[in-house]
């Protein structure tokens, strides 16, 4: 028998389809009954009163939508990940690359920006160390038009970049007071746009032209999705990526990626995924 907060929760999903046109199924029951309750209690409205305010309300809804959109992020944030890209993927990918060749990678759900930089600061110091001439270009995306911004700006506080290694600091971000800006030769690489995962039309980032990415990093963002978003995301994935390329996920996201036949874990840990069509 549904309870009384199951009954809420029904209403407020039905309100928020009729009348603001949003679709709440798609997220993940758990994160959803979550997100709800910290917005009723941040406003201070219980829940049987919470679905009238709702409805009556479009601040309220449009509150509500933007508190789905969780965009923490790191640089370097998974750091095993990063290892196993620095220390396997790449030097893989670029040994098989011919001269002149060029490495696509796309940051999928790239918030402010700092997994894209983080990579493309990977890529620019090997390419630099390398005695075969190559090229990259970072692909960069995600639907909270704010993180993008912040992302495009490229400038971060003493805090967010803690995480870098000093040499990487000194040679990719330029230090103005307390501020770190990314140096325009590596933001020069990267394009940042607006794009929706779940949007049925197009299977990869309209700027990126064609797909055949590299690697396409899709981190911390599954979680909030239902069982079935989730599998539709990985599919566009999955049609992106070039001929054994590697797509990688969050920490704790790799358990929904696991179960596809297609995409083989690199090695237990490290949430990293070859193509195997
Ligand atoms: C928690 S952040 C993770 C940022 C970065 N990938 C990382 O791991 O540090 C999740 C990001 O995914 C974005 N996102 C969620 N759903 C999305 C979708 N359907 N299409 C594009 N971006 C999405 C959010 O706006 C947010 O910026």
């Amino acid at each position: 028998m549904a309870t009384q907060t199951d009954y809420s929760i029904f209403e407020m999903i039905r309100i928020m389809k009729e009348t603001y046109k949003k679709d709440l199924t798609v997220y993940d029951d758990a994160f959803l009954v979550k997100a709800l309750e910290r917005r009723m209690t941040g406003i201070n409205v219980g829940k049987l009163d919470y679905p009238l305010y709702l409805q009556e309300n479009r601040h309220e809804a449009d509150c509500l939508m933007a508190s789905f959109q969780i965009t923490y992020s790191q640089f370097f944030r998974n750091p095993l990940t990063f290892a196993v890209l620095e220390q396997c993927v790449l030097p893989h990918l670029l040994s098989q690359k011919p001269e002149n060749g060029e490495i696509r990678v796309w940051s999928a759900g790239c918030s402010t920006g700092q997994e894209a930089y983080s990579i493309g600061i990977l890529l620019d110091e090997m390419i630099k160390s390398s005695s075969k001439p190559m090229r990259f270009r970072i692909f960069a995306t995600d639907l909270a038009q704010d993180a993008l911004g912040a992302a495009k700006t490229g400038i971060y506080d003493e805090n967010s970049v803690a995480n870098i290694r000093m040499k990487y600091l000194k040679s990719h971000f330029i230090k103005q007071g307390e501020a770190y800006t990314v140096a325009p030769g590596l933001k020069q690489k990267i394009d940042f746009s607006e794009y929706d995962l779940l949007d049925s039309h197009s299977s990869n980032p309209p700027d990126s032209i064609f797909g055949d990415f590299d690697i396409i990093f899709c981190c911390n963002l599954l979680f909030y999705y239902c069982i079935d978003v989730r599998r539709a995301i990985v599919k566009k994935l999955k049609r992106s990526l070039a001929e054994g390329g590697y797509l990688v996920t969050g920490e704790t996201e790799s358990t929904f990626v696991g179960k596809d036949e297609d995409l083989k874990m690199l090695s237990s840990g490290a949430p990293i995924f070859q193509i195997n069509r």
